[in-house]
């Protein structure tokens, strides 16, 4: 069974790789990551307010009144509770690279087109082989229209392209008003692939503390329903690569992944919980399946879902919603 992929430009022994987490800090779990098969390694992300805060002292400089600054400040982790530093990022990027020999992709996470980007060469000095670039934001201005929240992405995405000779990413959320209309112009940019999707940590409320509970919830196999629709929407558009990250825990969702357009699967939650080894499970598995459905190699497992695709997608969406609302019950 052929599973050689290519992601981003990188041909990847076969699609499956541990998502942008704590599981690329430990050199030891990465080399029994790169044992258990992984294809490439995802490091968890350097966040624009660290890299700001390291250079300039300050998270969110804009705001004049100092209440509000030391307000917005407290919000974020002090620079000890990161787990690693900038330095220390770039140096374990280096470290990586000397302990493995899959690609190694570092990851950035922020939401504007600022200086900090700048890291993104130190990143590509360090070694990384490519750069996935987080866009976590959520839209709380009531001046800030849907336009202006898309320009916001291109314009991070247009100058870290500027910035480094390496292949870029980009995770999305899936909380955009055209997707395919976005994406189209994310790769007129020149970015490589698109990341879906970014799973975002919902606050609870605690009642008794009248305050916001952060809780930090791994994903549940549920989660992949929503990334295998926009896999298969996104597919029939976007050039370059697509991978998926959220809810793939067993072989049978890195199957319908796959057939639904992903080059990349990403694992985060599956691993975290079930350890490194897990991923030599989802690669056999997935082969296994393959092998008993008589499927030759990863393309032609992407072409045999393509073409049960709609030619109308928006049709099939309406189609079948409808008539899931009518089967209630009979
Ligand atoms: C503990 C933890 C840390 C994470 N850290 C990052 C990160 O630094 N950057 C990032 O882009 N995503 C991060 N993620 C999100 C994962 O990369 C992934 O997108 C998400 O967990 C969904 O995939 P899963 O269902 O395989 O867990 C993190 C997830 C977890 C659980």
């Amino acid at each position: 069974m052929e599973l050689t992929t290519n992601y981003l430009g990188l041909t990847l022994a076969h699609p499956f790789m541990p998502g942008a987490s704590p599981l690329s800090d430990n050199l030891d779990t990465v080399r029994e990551l790169e044992d258990a098969g992984a294809s490439a390694i995802v490091m968890r992300s350097l966040f624009e307010e660290q890299v700001v805060r390291d250079r300039y002292g300050l998270v969110y400089a804009t705001h004049t009144d100092t209440a509000t600054r030391a307000a917005i400040a407290s919000y974020f982790p002090s620079s000890s509770e990161y787990a690693l530093t900038p330095h220390q990022y770039l140096e374990q990027i280096r470290l990586i690279k000397a302990r493995v020999s899959i690609p190694v992709i570092a990851s950035l996470n922020g939401t504007t087109a600022e200086g900090w980007l700048e890291c993104a060469r130190a990143l590509q000095s360090a070694g990384a082989d490519a750069v996935e670039l987080n866009f976590y934001h959520i839209a709380t201005d009531v001046l800030e229209d849907g336009n202006s929240v898309e320009r916001r992405l291109l314009n991070v995405v247009a100058v870290l392209k500027e910035t480094v000779r390496i292949q870029v990413a980009v995770k999305l959320s899936p909380f955009y008003s055209s997707l395919p209309h976005l994406a189209s112009r994310i790769e007129s940019l020149g970015a490589d692939g698109l990341v879906l999707f970014n799973r975002f940590y919902q606050p609870d409320i605690d009642p008794d503390e009248l305050d916001a509970a952060p809780r930090l919830q791994l994903s549940a196999s549920s989660d992949l329903l929503l990334r295998l629709r926009w896999l298969a929407i996104l597919s029939q558009s976007v050039r370059g690569s697509l991978a998926v990250t959220g809810g793939v825990h067993e072989p049978i969702h890195a199957v319908k992944a796959v057939m639904a357009g992903a080059d990349g699967v990403q694992l985060v939650s599956a691993l975290l919980q079930k350890g490194p080894w897990h991923l030599t499970t989802i690669r056999r598995g997935f082969e296994q399946w393959c092998e008993a459905h008589r499927y030759g190699s990863i393309d032609q497992i992407r072409d045999s879902m393509s073409l049960a695709l709609s030619p109308d997608p928006h049709a099939f969406e309406r189609g079948h919603y409808a008539r899931i609302l009518q089967s209630w019950g009979r």
